[in-house]
């Protein structure tokens, strides 16, 4: 077998076999297989799309790129939540420990920032000394002691998705359906959760742009869930607009421990009790409106920030930002940006917040860079709010002032003013169960 064939065949619009897939995957991992003729793969994936079995065949041979792994010695039903991918999106901050506080057990691996989406691991690499990579031995001791770990991705859990997920992120080769089930249910089915809700999401801030589109999706990786025996359900979510005020790591950390404060915005708030009581539904705590109830107790009386606090000590980091903000480090420069007309702000391009965000330091642009953790925007209006001309809309952070002019040209881009108040959607578009 040859990959130059195998690039041929999906350049041609024609099907790989199951050899085909795992000839790729074992050879790119094997490091046999180098970068440019993987990258030519991915764009012919990219454009011509793969069939339901052969994105069901790369699943399964990205799961079975490096270890399985073995979570039976954690004591409780063992719940995850994933997201597609998002601006502004720091859910798996509030619901992890959220949900770890109401009795199951949330053992995360998560990844760092991928196109103009931010991660997870470099939002927690804010926080001072907290270790994002434990032992295995660590990992599920804290997840059995305080009831929720969040780590990256170890070497050896599906190293073919490590790869790749680079890799597509500097190949403009990110937002294909087959790609994302592949990488998000690779990752997912090597770890060993008993439930898993995705967290799916469609707009102009996402990966996957309409609706439809999120939906086929969200039935696409729920099908491969249940393949492989897992209780598994995707809500299909709004990211027309960044999900709360704060886009950038350090300022999506301090929203997160605001939120769970209680005192966090309200779409942000929403989609984290919605997410967070599914996740206990599927793990049998009681109904819907029964696990939502106990969620919002645990953001009122302290508990979930609790756990949230608990975690950052045992995963080495300095406790003390979490009852203390201010105590983050801050960008050294500020800069406001004003309306440029009166009216509404009628859409925005969330996508283009997004690279606002990493043209001001916030995200990687080859898959080497390091980032500017105090980076990013703080917004002051968002998409249905009135402004007048000159009003500060958005304030944007960063280390590095030569990066202010692009960064602002890209966000009053991506703003939209009109006369017309736009109408408001849901945060929760579907279920797919
Ligand atoms: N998240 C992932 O883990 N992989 C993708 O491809 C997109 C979002």
């Amino acid at each position: 077998m040859r990959m130059f064939d195998i690039i041929r065949k999906k350049r041609d619009g024609e099907e790989l076999s199951s050899e085909e897939i795992k000839f790729f995957i074992n050879g790119y991992v094997g490091g046999e297989i180098p970068d440019y003729q993987a990258s030519a793969l991915l764009m012919a994936v990219y454009l011509r799309g793969m069939s339901t079995r052969e994105t069901a065949d790369l699943t399964f041979a990205i799961r079975d790129s490096g270890a399985r792994l073995d979570f039976s010695a954690i004591d409780g039903v063992r719940v995850d939540k994933h997201s597609t991918g998002g601006v502004g999106d720091k859910t798996s901050l509030i619901v992890a420990p959220l949900a770890a506080t109401l009795g199951v057990k949330v053992a995360k691996m998560s990844g760092r920032g991928l196109g103009h989406t931010g991660g997870t691991i470099d939002k927690l690499e804010s926080i001072p000394d907290f270790k994002t990579s434990l032992s295995t031995e660590d990992f599920l001791k804290t997840v059995n002691e305080v009831g929720v770990c969040i780590v990256g991705q170890s070497h050896d859990l599906a190293p073919a998705d490590k790869k790749l997920y680079a890799l597509r992120d500097v190949t403009a080769t990110i937002d294909s359906l087959p790609l994302i089930v592949s990488s998000i249910m690779g990752k997912k089915l090597a770890a060993d959760d008993d439930c898993i809700v995705l967290d799916v999401k469609t707009g102009s801030g996402s990966f996957t742009k309409t609706v439809e589109d999120s939906r086929k999706l969200a039935q696409t990786m729920v099908d491969i869930g249940k393949r492989a025996d897992k209780k598994i359900m995707a809500l299909i979510t709004d990211m027309d607009k960044p999900l709360g005020f704060a886009i950038g790591n350090t300022l999506e950390v301090i929203e997160a421990i605001e939120t769970l404060n209680g005192k966090g915005p309200a779409d942000l708030t929403e989609i984290c009790l919605t997410l967070a009581s599914n996740m206990l539904f599927l793990a049998g705590k009681g109904s819907v409106t029964e696990c939502r109830k106990a969620c919002e107790r645990a953001i009122s009386d302290g508990s979930a920030l609790e756990t949230f606090a608990a975690m950052v000590r045992a995963q080495g980091g300095d406790d003390s930002v979490v009852y203390d903000t201010a105590k983050f480090e801050k960008a050294k420069y500020s800069l406001a940006v004003t309306a440029e007309k009166s009216g509404y702000i009628s859409r925005v391009d969330t996508e283009g917040y997004g690279i606002t965000s990493l043209l001001l330091g916030a995200g990687r642009n080859t898959k080497e860079e390091s980032i500017d953790l105090s980076a990013g925007i703080i917004l002051k209006k968002k998409t249905g709010d009135k402004v007048e001309t000159g009003e500060e809309i958005a304030v944007l952070y960063t280390s590095d002032e030569s990066k202010f002019e692009p960064a602002k040209k890209r966000f009053l881009q991506s703003t939209f003013i009109s006369q017309e108040q736009p109408e408001d959607r849901p945060l929760v578009l579907d279920i797919i169960k």
